[in-house]
């Protein structure tokens, strides 16, 4: 049983899902567990509970540690985007908070596409196409990776996508238009932070036919720099042994916490 608070600015009818008892949901089988998050189901097979974990990888998972209370303030960070993003437009996986650490969402059926935009060149841009390190892009990138562990998450574009079947390409239009869309919205909250929004990482999924916007919005899938000082407040700390991860996890939430505003 879970301590419950439901997400202000999403109602559950306007989600297509019927009135939610949060004090009922309890936690099935473990579905899925991935590197940073396990899944679980609930007595309703359309909806999720994600427990975030303090496990950081990289590398394709050569490179192993914790993080203490990363899980925690992903979940938090990402249900406050996400809440964000919702009020603004983006169809999110989003239902409720559960206990600090855990999330409510939809049981989507996620793309096996990684989408990554780009505005400042650093990390995989810098080192394959030797793009000077942390100049401004003139206008976004967009970049999409095969989610698939055994093979790196390989580089592919929009051919291999819908000729492979991971998507339409109806589909990976509004996975394209939505992801730009994102970028615009995260941006300047991002700013209102005292954060550069360097780069992120977007994940995608099927819900009754609809593409919405799943996975999770942190500091492990985006790159955040200081405005002023340009240190590095996300899990290349991790990635690059920067030290003071944790504290940078958290001063992100922090001044999150204080930047997004969400309309009712
Ligand atoms: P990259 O420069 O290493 O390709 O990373 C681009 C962005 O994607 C960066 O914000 C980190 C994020 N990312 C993930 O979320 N998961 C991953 O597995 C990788 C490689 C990157
Ligand atoms: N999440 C990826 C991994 O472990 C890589 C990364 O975030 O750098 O393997």
């Amino acid at each position: 049983m879970s301590e419950v608070k439901q997400e202000k600015g999403t109602s559950l009818k306007d989600l297509g899902l019927k009135e939610l008892d949060l004090q009922d949901i309890e936690m099935g089988d473990m579905l899925y567990e991935g590197k940073a998050k396990k899944m679980f189901r609930t007595k309703d097979e359309k909806q999720l509970v994600v427990v975030y974990k303090d496990d950081a990888t990289a590398f394709n998972g050569e490179k192993k540690g914790t993080i203490m209370g990363k899980g925690q303030v992903n979940c938090e960070m990402s249900a406050l985007l996400f809440r964000y993003l919702e009020a603004s437009g983006i169809p999110t996986h989003l239902i409720a908070s559960l206990t600090p650490g855990q999330m409510l969402v939809k049981a989507v059926t996620i793309l096996p596409v990684e989408v990554i935009v780009r505005n400042i060149a650093t990390g995989s841009l810098s080192k394959r196409l030797g793009a000077e390190e942390g100049k401004v892009l003139p206008h976004p990138i967009l970049e999409f990776c095969y989610k698939n562990d055994a093979l790196g998450d390989p580089l592919v574009n929009d051919d291999h996508i819908t000729a492979l079947g991971w998507a339409t390409k109806e589909q990976l239009a509004v996975i394209r238009t939505m992801a730009l869309r994102v970028n615009e919205l995260l941006q300047p909250v991002m700013l209102k932070a005292g954060l550069r929004l360097v780069d992120f990482k977007l994940e995608f999924g099927l819900y009754g036919g609809e593409v919405i916007l799943a996975d999770e919005i942190s500091p492990d899938t985006c790159r955040l720099w200081d405005t002023t000082t340009g240190k590095k407040l996300d899990k290349d700390r991790f990635r690059q042994d920067l030290g003071q991860v944790e504290e940078a996890y958290e001063e992100v939430l922090k001044r999150l916490r204080q930047a997004v505003v969400v309309e009712r």
